[in-house]
């Protein structure tokens, strides 16, 4: 992604950051997550959070689970049902209200309309604007796939279509996913070049959060890099993963990212938790050491966790409500996606 379209791209980001405090009604969001996993506090600061803000500023609010997306680059699909259900679990536990019409969780191997849109959208975009894409390349360079499989290279399509089955115009995003959101660009304007009139084009919201940086100082929080807070963590689970954490031998906590990155990522972690400012933090543990910086972490997300824990459990003893809320969401999302694909054969001239 060049730097021009990134600036533009923050830009209009910026702008409607301002508008949704105005007019919420005008925003249809739509997200999604892979189902690989139980989520960390990487996921809720980077972006569970503002969703959950999203949903109380009164805005409709797609939450898609990503299964088909799972199977492009993994190579074990045992456990997605279960992963699927764990997702919920995690966005519900955390402050995400089912019982809001507004919004909708759906994996979207269940929504036939939306991905029946992938066929007539696959031919707008060149073989080598897929092979161009930067997200994608980057994927499939550090993935451990053998060969590269074409859903693999199709699924920014696929996402295209996720989005514009229900016409949604707002994916908040990180940076990566910025040239997924052109490529759905593309195809509503492409499309409603050739044939009229169906999509809008949906814009980038982008987050102010940058992304969390793990329990080893050094690289963005995530499973598989052992360096994650889960989400359902258990006090001894925590205790044990920021025992572990790295730290420095200066006695003395200090606020210093650049010259002490692994202290000040632990001192941002409390921050981030207790609401509190980092510098105030360091002061208060003064010559403490990283004894007391690591005891302060495991209070602080033990707390913080303490609430999300308890919803866990009444979720988890109630799998016949999630699935409810699932099928509801589905329904709505079936309703909505059917509209969007009756009114694209009309275009496309294949009515019969
Ligand atoms: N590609 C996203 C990811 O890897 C998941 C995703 C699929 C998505 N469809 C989407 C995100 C639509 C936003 C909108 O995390």
């Amino acid at each position: 992604m060049d730097s021009a379209t990134f600036q533009k791209a923050l830009e209009i980001s910026n702008k409607i950051s301002d508008d949704l405090k105005v007019s919420p009604t005008k925003y249809r969001v739509f997200t999604g997550d892979r189902p690989t996993g139980n989520l960390h506090l990487g996921h809720y600061f980077g972006s569970l959070k503002n969703r959950i803000k999203l949903q109380k500023m009164g805005i409709e609010l797609y939450i898609l689970i990503a299964d088909y997306q799972v199977l492009t680059d993994h190579e074990s699909f045992d456990k997605i049902s279960q992963n699927t259900k764990e997702l919920v679990i995690d966005y519900l536990s955390t402050g995400i209200n089912p019982n809001d019409d507004k919004t909708c969780i759906f994996p979207h191997s269940y929504i036939p309309e939306l991905n029946q849109l992938l066929v007539p959208f696959l031919t707008l975009i060149s073989v080598s604007e897929l092979e161009r894409n930067p997200t994608v390349k980057e994927e499939i360079q550090t993935s451990k796939l053998k060969t590269v499989n074409a859903g693999m290279l199709v699924y920014p399509i696929h996402q295209a279509a996720d989005i514009l089955s229900v016409n949604a115009n707002l994916v908040p995003v990180g940076k990566d996913q910025l040239p997924h959101i052109e490529v759905a660009r593309l195809i509503a304007k492409r499309f409603n070049s050739k044939f009229g009139k169906v999509f809008v084009e949906p814009h980038a919201l982008l987050s102010a959060t940058p992304s969390i940086v793990g329990l080893d100082g050094q690289q963005k929080m995530s499973k598989s890099r052992n360096n994650s807070i889960m989400l359902k963590a258990t006090r001894e689970e925590i205790i044990s993963v920021v025992s572990k954490a790295k730290t420095d031998s200066d006695k003395h906590i200090t606020f210093d990212p650049i010259n002490r990155p692994e202290i000040s990522n632990l001192l941002s972690l409390v921050a981030l938790m207790a609401e509190r400012d980092e510098i105030a933090i360091a002061d208060d543990i003064g010559n403490g050491g990283a004894k007391k910086l690591k005891e302060l972490l495991i209070e602080t997300t033990d707390n913080f966790l303490k609430p999300i824990r308890q919803k866990r459990k009444e979720l988890e003893n109630n799998p016949e409500f999630i699935k409810q809320f699932m099928l509801r969401s589905i329904d709505k999302v079936r309703e909505e996606a059917s509209k969007t694909l009756n009114t694209v054969r009309k275009f496309m001239n294949m009515e019969i």
